[in-house]
């Protein structure tokens, strides 16, 4: 017996429904891009490996779920499936970034590829929208460009029927953490370390955890500090540092209680009031943020997140490119859809609807070919049934289901009737129906088609 091949693990096949709901999600993150005014881009499906490398770039662990391969013939070269689009972003950024208009408002909807062990959430290829807002001069314009493609994040799970009972956007801010790891005594080179531990944190259990601190020539201090992160502890509490004998600095407090006041006050406004919190144990993984980092993901279930971002305002830079601040996101369709199946959000018929389903239950077909035609030329999805029944019903049933939202009947009853030729015209969504005379079919349709859904 011949062989039955399977998908790659952790790949997927998009039959006809699943491509439905491919094309419904980007449909939506696209249109959504486009009305908070971002422009498409994209670039290779593989990169140099070595663009995954630069140091102070995404960080070991993304170089660790790295598919690469060789390249054959003289010039061997070793290059990378895109894990992620940002180092591909940084660098066609730095190759123009002086002749691009600023800010630069980029969105894009790439494949990814990244080799973690297959489970739910997590594939080996998956479908990631970026959104990137480049430039900002001063503090204040690179908080409103953070908080812009924050809310047209929450704007576009909103589009989806999400509300703030299902997500929730937890935020921190890596110049915090870098005030904590100089607290418990960590030197500038540590940090790309310690913030990667503390992302790591809850999935590891206790015994890992101290291994990896005798294994990191952790002090009793610093250990102290990872339990308590640990525990779900907050570092701006006072009494978290009870333990550690160290004292916070007021100062320091008022700046970060100040600055959760004002991330909750500019939200509000741009219409997000109570989707977010402020979570000192959101780090990311990527070593290159910066500044403001944060993550999406369901209020119940133990969904991944669905989306994740950040500042990261040295990484043109490190591209070769101009200083160039940056902040953006990316939002992974596997987990999104995940969470619109949980919370029955996913629409029953999420792909391009027909606009007319024609059922034709009259001997011949020479009018039903010529309608069809007439109506594609009008540039209307226009389909029909191949079954040899003549039942209206049973193919009334057909029409709803493919999601058409007229149906067209040719019936001899209305079709030979005196006065005529007539047809029926039948809204799918109201039930409505009306007889036309023939010769005004198409402009029949085309006023049915401009009226709102479900009037
Ligand atoms: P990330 O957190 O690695 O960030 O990925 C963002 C989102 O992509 C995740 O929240 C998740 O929904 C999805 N994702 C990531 N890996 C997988 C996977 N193996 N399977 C399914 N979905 C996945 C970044 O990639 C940053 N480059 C985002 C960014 C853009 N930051 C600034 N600009």
């Amino acid at each position: 017996m011949a062989n039955i091949f399977q998908p790659p693990p952790g790949t997927r096949d998009f039959f006809p429904a699943d491509m439905a709901v491919r094309r419904y999600i980007e449909d939506t993150w696209r249109k959504v891009s486009l009305r908070h005014g971002f422009v498409e881009v994209d670039g290779p499906t593989f990169e140099v490996l070595d663009l995954y490398k630069v140091k102070g770039g995404g960080g070991d662990e993304i170089v660790s779920q790295l598919f690469h391969f060789e390249s054959r013939g003289e010039d061997k070269k070793e290059f990378a499936l895109r894990p992620e689009f940002t180092p591909t972003l940084a660098r066609m950024v730095a190759a123009k970034a002086n002749s691009l208009p600023r800010p630069i408002k980029w969105f894009s909807i790439p494949r990814c590829y990244r080799a973690e062990r297959p489970q739910k959430g997590r594939l080996r290829e998956f479908i990631q929208w970026n959104v990137d807002m480049l430039g900002g001069d001063t503090f204040e314009t690179r908080l409103q460009f953070d908080l812009e493609t924050a809310a047209l994040a929450l704007d576009c799970l909103r589009e989806f029927g999400f509300t703030a009972d299902d997500i929730r956007l937890s935020w921190n801010n890596r110049t915090f953490v870098e005030h904590f790891f100089r607290l418990v005594g960590f030197p500038n080179e540590r940090y790309p370390f310690a913030f990667a531990l503390l992302d790591r944190l809850a999935k590891l259990s206790s015994e890992q955890r101290r291994e990896q601190y005798g294994k990191n020539g952790l002090t009793e201090q610093q250990q102290v500090f990872f339990e308590r992160m640990a525990e779900g502890g907050n570092p701006v509490e006072e009494s978290f540092w009870d333990a550690l004998k160290i004292p916070i600095g007021n100062e320091f407090r008022l700046e970060v209680v100040m600055g959760q006041r004002l991330m909750d006050e500019e939200l509000t406004p741009m219409g997000f009031p109570g989707y977010l919190k402020y979570d000192p144990s959101i780090v990311r993984g990527l070593a290159y943020y910066t500044g403001f980092v944060w993550e999406i993901a369901g209020t119940r279930g133990q969904n991944r997140a669905i989306a994740g971002g950040g500042r990261y305002d040295k990484l043109i830079e490190m591209f070769g490119g101009p200083s160039l601040p940056a902040t953006g996101f990316g939002m992974g369709d596997v987990v999104l859809r995940n969470l619109l199946e949980e919370t029955s959000k996913l629409p029953a018929n999420p792909g391009p609807t027909p606009d007319i389903f024609l059922i034709n239950a009259l001997r011949t077909t020479d009018l039903a070919t010529q309608l069809l035609a007439q109506l594609r030329t009008a540039k209307l999805a226009a389909i029909t049934s191949y079954k040899a029944t003549k039942n209206i019903g049973k193919l009334l049933q057909d029409a709803s289901a493919a999601g058409a939202k007229l149906a067209l009947i040719l019936a001899p009853v209305e079709y030979e009737k005196t006065g005529g030729p007539f047809v029926k015209l039948k809204n799918l969504a109201t039930r409505e129906e009306s007889e036309i005379p023939l010769p005004e079919i198409l402009t029949a349709i085309l006023a049915a088609l401009a009226q709102p859904p479900n009037v």
